[in-house]
């Protein structure tokens, strides 16, 4: 099957320097949830009608199985479909999507698709409260559709229709070729309908099927922001209720915003205000604290992200006590009953298992044995304004707090660092370590006093 998306319009309602289809919805353009949709029903090519100086939508999302068809000008749904002529297999059956409409499922496209077979011709219909604006379905006294009119060319009788045209339609490309060739911009828009190959089909002896969505929202397009986020409301609801769905607790499926992919295990808790981007892996049993930004992360068992964390390319090993207000950056890897306190930043570290970090830390570049201890204050130095170095600390090693870890240093295993130690060499096993100006006291020593003012 082939698969045309028009994406032409120019979406001067959106007031952005972006174009319409670039649009994002949960992070992803507008125009990619078309072609993901498009790629799982199956396409074997897709190609894509883009407007004027649409070159950003091309470089946006260019990719092998797509073909694209410039639109120079926007004389209407039949001109645009027109301009993909060139790209359509000589026969077997095309889908016409917009690339404005993201929502709609697969499972009602594969039924339009269906219904169509591969003779056939199937439009997807809504019935609508208020359908002004839209094509109007025509059908004859045995209820068979004979032609589509657009909401402005209607009469009366013809505007009091409920049921009206999606835009999304698959018919047979060597059919589509001939009626695209019949169009005429008669009317009062002036522009080339595509709705009128209906009539043609009609005319042709080819029946028109309809089917329709599971809900109105699938048809749902986006010509401003305040559509766009009513439209990724809906998205984020329907995302929510698939995870209650599998069995996960959502304190609020209301407040959780998904902009990737999130796979989550048994008895998964998240509590309000999360985001998840990229691709997040959430194990069995772990739970996620309230206003937590995960992307591309791994969460293993049983771990507990205590509120306000933010994971960033990093894996949190199974059973870790994470935050609140931690940060773990890109390439951080925690093992199994890793503690990472308030206000501690790890990057580029791996930290094996039974260790923990409580407090106000900065940990980059690192490699940490098991069973450390961490203390507050302490600083890998790993940055000498051009290079990076990394710092090794071996098992049980106690690093007191308020450290600073010159890079590149080593401390052996089970060695004790003091309280406020420069470490600028390597620190011995088992041996304590410290770097310190010595203790004074002046005994005869006077505060200064204020004096009165006169
Ligand atoms: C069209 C249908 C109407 C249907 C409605 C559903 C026609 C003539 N009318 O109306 O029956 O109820 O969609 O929303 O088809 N586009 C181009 N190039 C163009 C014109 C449009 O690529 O020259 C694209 C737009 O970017 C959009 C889609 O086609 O994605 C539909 O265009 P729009 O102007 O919204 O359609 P309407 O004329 O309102
Ligand atoms: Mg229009």
């Amino acid at each position: 099957m082939h698969v045309v998306i028009l994406a032409a319009g120019q979406g001067k309602r959106m007031r952005s320097a972006l174009p319409k289809v670039l649009q994002p919805l949960a992070r992803r353009p507008l125009l990619g949830h078309v072609l993901d949709t498009a790629r799982a029903l199956g396409a074997s090519k897709l190609c894509v009608v883009y407007g004027h100086g649409g070159d950003q939508v091309r470089q946006a999302l260019d990719a092998p199985d797509l073909a694209w068809a410039l639109q120079a000008e926007q004389l209407g749904t039949g001109h645009a479909v027109q301009q993909a002529a060139p790209h359509l297999p000589e026969s077997g059956p095309v889908l016409i999507l917009y690339g404005d409409v993201p929502l709609t499922r697969r499972e009602t496209l594969a039924s339009l698709v269906a219904a169509a077979g591969d003779q056939g011709f199937a439009l997807l219909t809504v019935d609508m409260q208020d359908p002004s604006g839209y094509g109007r379905i025509v059908r004859d006294a045995a209820h068979r559709v004979i032609r589509i009119v657009e909401h402005k060319d209607a009469n009366e009788a013809e505007r009091a229709i409920r049921e009206v045209n999606t835009g999304i339609l698959c018919c047979q490309a060597q059919d589509l070729r001939r009626w695209l060739g019949e169009l005429k911009n008669d009317n009062a828009q002036g522009e080339f309908y595509l709705t009128d190959i209906i009539a043609l089909a009609v005319r042709d002896g080819i029946e028109v099927k309809t089917t329709q969505p599971m809900g109105m929202w699938e048809t749902l397009g986006v010509n401003d922001k305040a559509q766009l986020a009513e439209l990724e409301r809906l998205h984020q609801r329907n995302q929510a209720a698939a995870l209650l769905i599998a069995g996960v607790t959502l304190i609020d499926p209301a407040r959780i915003d998904i902009r990737g992919e999130l796979i989550c295990g048994r008895d998964v808790e998240i509590d309000v205000g999360c985001v998840f981007e990229g691709r997040v892996e959430i194990a069995d049993s772990a739970r996620i604290g309230a206003y937590c930004v995960l992307k591309d992360a791994r969460i293993g068992p049983g771990a507990t992200l205590h509120p306000y964390c933010h994971i960033n390319g990093a894996t949190v090993g199974a059973a870790n006590l994470i935050g609140p207000y931690a940060r773990l950056r890109p390439g951080a890897v925690l093992a199994e009953d890793v503690h990472i306190g308030n206000f501690v930043e790890v990057k580029n570290s791996v930290i094996a298992a039974h260790s923990k970090a409580n407090h106000l830390s900065y940990v980059g570049d690192a490699d940490i044995g098991s069973k450390v201890n961490i203390g507050a204050g302490t600083i890998t130095c790993n940055y000498d304004g051009v290079n990076k170095f990394r710092t090794v600390i071996e098992d049980e090693a106690f690093i007191g707090s308020d450290t600073q870890l010159v890079a590149p240093v080593r401390v052996g295993k089970g060695a004790t660092l003091g309280a406020g130690t420069t470490l600028t060499k390597d620190a011995p096993a088992g041996e304590l370590t410290l770097s310190r100006a010595k203790q004074l006291s002046l005994a005869n020593w006077k505060r200064p006093v204020k004096q009165p003012k006169q």
